[in-house]
């Protein structure tokens, strides 16, 4: 899309922020994967929550694996340490009965490719950092239809009342990071996940 598309009250153009753009980007890819989570659903059940984390966890674990190894290789200045998820999952399936030896054989997804640069990287974190804001409306669904407590919940709980804080910081981290020149190839990243995620949510 065009970086320059809106409008400022004098004519000139106004430049769209890295996070707008990449929402923008993403806009049809988030509707299509908001349509295969089934978890707003009333009539939900709890071995649809249990095989929907464990598909996550399947995700979550080769995607996590490439971004230790790209903060390993180019550093942590997007906060990756902190931004780990995957034992949120995996405590939620303990805590829904599900047995360490068949949470460590969780399918894993096999397409992810290594991250090559830090926009790549900015791509990858906005698609799973966004995804703690929508987490905060998926889990007041669970609470009121499965009547779940905060032992089955860690990963929709994500950051908690951190998580407007830390969207921020990444924001300004990403922001500080990727130059407007470099902002289609973050797009291109969060679009790549996406896709993949969508096509491991309707495969496995
Ligand atoms: C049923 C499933 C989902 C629902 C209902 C949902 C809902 C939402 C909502 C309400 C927001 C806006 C939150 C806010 O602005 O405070 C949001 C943002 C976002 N979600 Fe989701 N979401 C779902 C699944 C996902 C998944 C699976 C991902 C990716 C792993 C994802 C990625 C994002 C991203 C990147 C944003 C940030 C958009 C922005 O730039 O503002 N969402 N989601």
């Amino acid at each position: 899309m065009n970086l320059e598309q809106s409008i400022v009250p004098s004519g000139r153009p106004a430049k769209l922020s890295l996070l707008e753009f990449l929402k923008t980007e993403t806009a049809p890819q988030h509707q299509a994967i908001e349509s295969v989570i089934p978890l707003l659903k009333p009539d939900l059940t709890l071995a649809e929550y249990r095989t929907h984390l464990i598909k996550m966890l399947g995700f979550y674990l080769p995607l996590e694996g490439r971004l230790a190894e790209y903060s390993r290789k180019f550093g942590d200045a997007l906060s990756i340490a902190q931004r780990f998820k995957t034992q949120w999952l995996s405590a939620d399936l303990l805590a829904l009965a599900v047995s360490a030896e068949n949470i460590a054989d969780t399918p894993n997804c096999d397409n992810i490719s290594p991250i090559s640069s830090t926009a790549e990287c900015v791509g990858v974190l906005y698609v799973i950092e966004g995804a703690t804001l929508g987490a905060q409306v998926i889990r007041r669904s669970l609470i009121k239809h499965l009547e779940l407590d905060d032992t089955k919940l860690r990963f929709y709980t994500g950051y908690g009342s951190e998580t407007l804080a830390m969207w921020h910081v990444f924001r300004s981290q990403a922001q500080n990071l990727v130059d407007e020149s470099a902002y289609n190839e973050s797009g291109k990243s969060a679009c790549e996940i996406f896709r993949l995620l969508l096509e491991w949510l309707r495969a496995s």
